[in-house]
């Protein structure tokens, strides 16, 4: 439009970078409980320069920024760092950025050709000893979990990784996938992965899926695994005609692979149902031959456009339950409601993943905004069907809620919930402390940083004695 200047949403507000690296002690309103001890480490993009086209930066193309909470005898300090990946490495030597939006070739600076790249900036988790920033395309990053200084791409994976592995609580192995596999961009070449508890590979295998698809998250159950590929499509043929590399095209169909996971990729059995787009599973399990994935279900795939360039449908998830009947002959999945306010970021007590699970946690929109205006806390439990909600006020805005176990041996859903929440009439952010069962009476504790953190993506806790 003439003469007017549309500022990117995603370089505004609290999407904006933070661009220093520092450590705080953080004042503490309330009491922190002293059996909570270890780390809260938050993870989301923070791009270290201005994008080179700042018209089409997308969210997900920033670079990474670690926050870590370190909470013990009732205080909290705080450190952020930046993942110090290639792509960083070389930029913060040049002064300015250099990749293109997601690495687009059209808009990359000849200087980034041959340098590995990554931003590591969609999810943070500790395993094997070892604290991991992960992103959708390349290898794990490892940081230090006490300086969250960068130690390097962990190698061990032998190829990218996405954000999204699930630990096996009983076993301590990490299950993990791939997408976009291969030579080519875009390409329909998936992987599936399986880390030792002790950080060596068991296996990696490679396989093909039904089509091009962005895959960001998959499931996981006690002897099965399942990708979800839903038509939020790849298409190289597509970004070279200057048209969108990933698009929405629900002509495409819905197809979830099913393995066992101590079978061989050849036997995935691909079930089906309709077009629609899933983020994040809350949590699966299986029992009597049927195994069951509740899941973050979105109508309409949202913040990316559709295949002939124009913007997508604004849309919003709510939780659902499929079920998968390996018994019938029939590769239907029958899909169930289980909740009627919008969410995502859906979590469970660490300790029943891949478990029948009774407790689920979200980031909310009560107002069905179709919005990402996460304004409130949801606690379901899916046992009496009861749904608890901590509603922020002002414009305050949540992000991802993670569980704490009271302590190891706790029944499921005893301990603490941790979210980080932007108040916005300050522009600043707050550490908040629940009891994970009672959201209702608001947090038990509260601390309180000088400054924002910006809106990310993923968190975990870590007990790090
Ligand atoms: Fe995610």
């Amino acid at each position: 439009m003439d003469g007017e200047v549309r500022i990117n949403p995603y370089l505004a507000g609290n999407f904006a970078p933070v661009r220093s690296e520092d450590d705080f002690d953080l004042k503490v309103q309330g009491e922190i409980p002293s059996g909570l001890r270890g780390a809260l480490f938050r993870i989301g993009p923070n791009p270290q320069f201005e994008p080179r086209d700042p018209a089409n930066h997308h969210w997900f193309g920033g670079d990474g920024m670690v926050h870590g909470f370190y909470v013990a005898d009732g205080k909290v300090s705080y450190r952020n760092r930046y993942c110090r990946t290639p792509k960083w490495e070389l930029e913060h030597e040049h002064g300015r950025a250099l990749f293109g939006s997601m690495g687009n070739p059209m808009t990359t600076d000849p200087l980034a050709q041959g340098n590995e790249g990554g931003t590591a900036n969609t999810n943070i988790l500790f395993h094997a000893g070892k604290l991991l920033a992960l992103e959708e395309a390349h290898y794990p990053l490892q940081m230090d979990p006490r300086t969250l200084a960068t130690i390097g791409y962990d190698r061990e994976f032998q190829g990218k990784v996405t954000a999204h592995p699930k630990i096996d609580a009983r076993t301590g192995e990490m299950a993990w996938f791939a997408y976009s596999v291969g030579p080519m961009p875009l390409s329909a070449g998936m992987s599936y992965g399986v880390t030792n508890a002790d950080g060596s590979l068991k296996s990696r295998q490679d396989f093909q899926a039904p089509y091009s698809s962005m895959v960001h998250d998959f499931m996981v159950t006690q002897n099965h695994v399942l990708f979800p590929v839903l038509p939020l499509t790849g298409s190289l043929e597509r970004a070279m005609g200057g048209r969108p590399p990933y698009a929405w095209e629900p002509e495409k169909g819905s197809y979830v692979g099913v393995m066992r996971r101590d079978a061989d990729v050849s036997t995935i059995r691909w079930f089906n149902t309709e077009a629609c787009y899933v983020f994040h599973p809350l949590n699966s399990w299986e029992e009597g031959g049927k195994i069951f994935c509740d899941v973050m279900r979105y109508d309409v795939a949202p913040l990316f456009p559709n295949a002939d360039g124009s913007a997508g449908d604004k849309a919003a998830a709510r939780l659902v339950r499929w079920t998968f009947d390996l018994d019938s002959a029939s590769d239907a999945i029958k899909e169930t409601p289980l909740d009627d306010i919008d969410g995502e970021f859906p979590r469970v007590d660490p300790r029943v993943e891949t478990l029948k699970h009774r407790h689920g946690w979200y980031a909310a929109d009560p107002s069905n905004s179709k919005t990402i205006r996460q304004t409130a806390i949801a606690h379901l439990d899916l046992q009496t069907g009861q749904r608890q909600l901590y509603e922020l006020t002002g414009g305050d805005l949540t992000s991802e809620p993670v569980f704490v176990p009271r302590s190891a041996d706790a029944p499921e859903g005893d301990g603490w919930l941790t979210a980080v929440v932007w108040r916005a009439a300050e522009n600043r952010s707050d550490l908040l402390i629940f009891e994970a069962l009672d959201l209702a009476k608001g947090p038990i504790a509260t601390a309180n940083m000088p400054r924002r953190m910006p809106f990310g993506f993923h968190g975990n806790w870590a007990n790090l004695d």
